[in-house]
């Protein structure tokens, strides 16, 4: 080969540094646990941390609430790698840099990547409280982390994302969610760059496109993980009616007010899910 792939270099480098701190484990579930979702990150057994600051090449969580670790341990009697705390791009971050970790989860073995958020609701009948399932996602970052020479160079330039968020992942997400008593919905998911809110008018825009719930994450982690050929599960908890929708204006205190009082439920259902894989 005759150029030299700096994504590459970093990734290797990143992932020697991370497979020294798993110390033989071996995980092939990925979590990338959003905003107010980040103490489920507690409840691994037997963990290793990592700080995203001790990773090389890779930035680091700013955003409120999240913690910025990789965390290896046991969760639903299964190997896991989670990041608690994700980049977004409204931290400043390319769209290269929100999906580094994403690729370097896939370096070190991950194979199933299931990434979670706090999301506005669209669709009017969602209650804030209630999970959403993604069926699909619509990307109005406006940016692609596969858009440049080096992503292209690690799988195919251009891939299919039918079916990105996994048939079977999702049905049995409804089944464990039904088991357990836990209200979920499915829906398509947009993902914005924020950090503003939506106006209201947005809002309306994006639910003529059919979209269900709407956030500032997500979408780029999804085409990353693609390209590479995981299998992807998304989840959002409705923290709050998208704004507009019966008078709402979210703020950012609304969403991890709403979250905390979610926790048991989030850590059942995606404990419960991970136990079927
Ligand atoms: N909009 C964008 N991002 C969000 C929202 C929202 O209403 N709720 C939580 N994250």
């Amino acid at each position: 080969m005759l150029e030299t792939n700096v994504l590459d270099e970093n990734l290797t480098l990143a992932a020697s540094v991370l497979k020294q701190r798993l110390d033989g484990r071996e995980p092939k579930i990925g979590l990338v646990l959003g905003s107010g979702l980040n103490p489920l990150g507690n409840d691994i057994a037997d963990a290793v941390y990592l700080p995203y600051v001790e990773v090389p090449r890779m930035k680091t969580s700013t955003a409120e609430g999240h913690v910025g670790r990789f965390v290896c341990g046991t969760l639903g009697d299964k190997c896991v790698l989670a990041m608690q705390g994700r980049l977004h791009g409204y931290e400043g971050n390319t769209a290269q840099e929100v999906a580094f970790p994403v690729w370097l989860l896939a370096r070190v073995g991950v194979r199933t990547l299931i990434t979670t958020n706090a999301a506005g609701a669209l669709n009017p009948k969602y209650q804030v409280g209630d999970f959403c399932i993604m069926s699909d996602q619509i990307n109005f970052t406006g940016r692609n982390p596969i858009a440049a020479p080096d992503p292209a160079n690690l799988s195919e330039r251009f891939f299919s994302m039918k079916d990105a968020f996994d048939p079977e992942l999702r049905a049995i997400t409804h089944d464990v969610a039904a088991e357990r008593g836990i209200r979920v919905q499915e829906g398509v998911y947009l993902g914005a760059l924020g950090p503003s809110f939506e106006t209201p008018a947005e809002i309306r825009m994006f639910r003529s496109w059919g979209a269900d719930t709407v956030a500032m994450s997500v979408c780029e982690e999804v085409i990353a993980a693609r390209h590479v050929g995981m299998r992807v599960l998304g989840i959002s908890l409705v923290s709050n009616m998208g704004c507009g929708i019966e008078g709402a204006s979210p703020t950012g205190i609304e969403v991890l007010d709403v979250a905390k009082t979610r926790e048991a439920d989030f850590a059942s259902l995606v404990t419960g899910v991970i136990e079927q894989l």
